[in-house]
């Protein structure tokens, strides 16, 4: 999604900064970028398609904004990449969301030579307006931005002074030893300071030999207080890993014993969920599977019932949210549109709201009233594996606390994380399975009961990382339609743990047998219906996370083997801050 770095100091090294925040934030996904930087009085801006260079040219520069974009408003062009200028080249902006009554403004800018198709320049013109009837770059920033509609941030400058304003679209304040920097995304600025400010909604940043950070409605200052975060940078290098996602997937075992080691808050949130007038789990993508997973937990270890909403259907069934309803948001950026309007829209109805993420600061983190972290590290595949793994882990985790047995969901995680490693140190008995269903167009997941949301999850990380049409069924549903397209040598995986959906489960992998299907199970036991099996051994409620890991190893293998990078599916972005 797009990304936003600016700088301002009394170092000419601007230009390179701004370069590498935005390599750091490469892995949101984009299709172009642009760096524009003050050069003797005039603005310079080198823009391309495509992906950032391995070096940037050295340019001498106290002033640069930056961005990466994924295109909305108009197509994937030089032209409608970032930084946009006005009509003379003398102020520059960059955005991030979606201006919604951009044609409306449009209107009003008939003098003016606008060269993009895209929403964002327009907001520069209209800055100009006001620019050049008052001179005064903080307060045309301000007229402009309160007239948008939708989710927005800007980052404008004149060369001497950058001005940013933000609403629903995240912006961090990093400060640097002689000057600042701007960033959609703390990890852009982590390795340059570890002095933060998240810019909440509403709020104007003005950078020049000063900062003041000021409320747009009432023009008031903002007392400016910088945030000490602790970060590793190292753990977000590639270090001997040649992709981020074989990176993320080994870290896994460590995920669940940081997790185990730091259960303090999840005790309180599983007071939380024992005591409100319905709990619901909201998320989107990956983490709604999580959310799925948490309501198949709670009925069976807890006996308890949890509500599941996908992040963007959510909205329209909150009519029924009372003061005493809980609602856990599930996300790992913290920044999902799609999961952050419903949280806003039940913090209205006086809702409680727990965010359960792995990013520190984010726009979830700040709105929750209990912030449970993941603690993943940062998460750079677009394809979530860690950060999944994270969220079934504090699901059962919270499911065996409710349940006042907090012990046996440490056991269970326990078993499950040395699981994870026997199927790592055994992932090459996967290699005849990809050679055998690369080429294959189609491919089917299959399980019920708990099994179910991981067969949505394994269907998703195909489709992302393979480009292999893929779905995920409860297996029930199968004959009900989609059996239909199962023909000789469909690729079918079904999953088969020791639980209560085992027959009924190897009863399904027959009927699609029956029908030509290639059977590929995953479970404790081998059986005759399987025409490939790998043994993942018994974790009880936590079989979920080794059966999980089974699909992401084999998605990251399947990527390879068709010469695709694991890292960057195409389409895609990792963090999803517009509708
Ligand atoms: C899939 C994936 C996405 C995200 C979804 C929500 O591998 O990563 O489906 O899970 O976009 O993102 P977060 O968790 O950041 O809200």
């Amino acid at each position: 999604m797009c990304g936003i770095f600016a700088v301002i100091g009394t170092s000419n090294n601007a230009p390179q900064l701004t370069f590498k925040g935005l390599s750091d934030i490469e892995y949101r996904g984009y299709d172009s970028w642009g760096i524009c930087f003050s050069s003797d009085d005039l603005f310079k801006t080198i823009k391309n398609i495509g992906f950032l260079p391995k070096t940037f040219p050295e340019q001498l520069s106290q002033v640069s904004l930056g961005h990466t974009r994924w295109a909305t408003h108009g197509g994937v062009t030089i032209a409608n990449a970032h930084p946009h200028s006005d009509c003379n080249n003398e102020l520059i902006l960059v955005h991030n969301g979606i201006i919604e009554n951009y044609l409306e403004l449009k209107a009003g800018l008939r003098k003016h030579l606008l060269k993009s198709e895209t929403d964002s320049e327009i907001a520069i013109h209209l800055i100009e307006d006001e620019y050049s009837k008052s001179k005064d770059l903080s307060s045309s920033v301000s007229k402009v931005f309160s007239k948008f509609d939708g989710l927005n941030a800007i980052v404008v400058t004149n060369g001497t002074k950058i001005v940013a304003c933000k609403k629903g679209s995240p912006l961090v304040l990093g400060k640097l030893t002689d000057g600042y920097c701007l960033a959609s995304d703390p990890n852009a600025l982590l390795p340059l300071t570890d002095k933060l400010i998240f810019i909440e909604d509403n709020q104007m940043v003005v950078l020049n030999d000063k900062l003041t950070i000021s409320d747009l409605k009432t023009k008031k200052e903002i007392q400016v207080k910088f945030t000490k975060v602790i970060w590793d940078y190292a753990s977000s290098t590639l270090q001997n890993y040649e992709y981020f996602m074989e990176k993320e997937i080994n870290e896994q075992p460590k995920v669940i014993e940081t997790i185990l080691n730091n259960s303090a808050v999840a005790e309180k949130i599983a007071k939380e969920i024992k005591s409100a007038f319905g709990t619901y789990f909201i998320g989107c993508g990956t983490a709604a599977y999580a959310c799925l997973a948490g309501t198949y937990l709670f009925s069976k270890f807890a006996k308890k019932h949890v509500n599941f909403s996908i992040g963007s259907e959510f909205n329209y069934i909150e009519d029924y949210l009372t003061p005493k309803s809980l609602v856990v948001a599930v996300s790992q950026s913290g920044e999902t549109i799609d999961t952050i309007e419903p949280v806003n829209a039940a913090k209205a109805k006086k809702c409680k709201i727990v965010a359960m993420t792995n990013t520190l600061g984010s726009t979830l983190y700040r709105t929750a009233d209990y912030k449970l972290l993941l603690n993943a590290g940062v998460e750079k595949a677009v394809a979530s594996t860690k950060a999944f793994i994270a969220m079934l882990s504090e699901m059962i985790l919270l499911t065996f606390m409710v349940a006042g047995k907090k012990q046996a969901g440490v056991e269970v995680l326990k078993k499950s994380a040395l699981e994870i490693k026997n199927i790592l140190k055994n992932a090459n008995l996967l290699d005849e399975l990809v050679n055998k269903i690369a080429k294959q167009e189609h491919i089917f997941c299959l399980g019920r009961g708990l099994s179910y949301p991981v067969a949505l999850e394994s269907a998703l990380k195909i489709k992302e990382t393979t480009y292999i049409h893929a779905e995920g069924y409860a297996a029930g549903e199968l004959k009900h339609g989609p059996l239909a397209l199962i023909t000789k040598g469909t690729p079918v995986i079904v999953y088969v743990p020791n639980d209560e959906t085992r027959d009924s489960i190897l009863a399904n992998a027959k009927e699609v047998q029956a029908r030509g299907a290639y059977v590929i199970g995953v479970g404790p036991d081998n059986n005759p219906v399987f025409d490939f099996f790998f043994k993942v051994k018994d974790c009880g409620a936590s079989s979920v996370i080794p059966h999980t890991v089974f699909a992401q190893v084999l998605a990251y293998k399947l990527a390879l083997k068709k010469g695709l990078n694991p890292d960057k599916p195409r389409n895609l972005a990792k963090s999803v801050v517009v509708r």
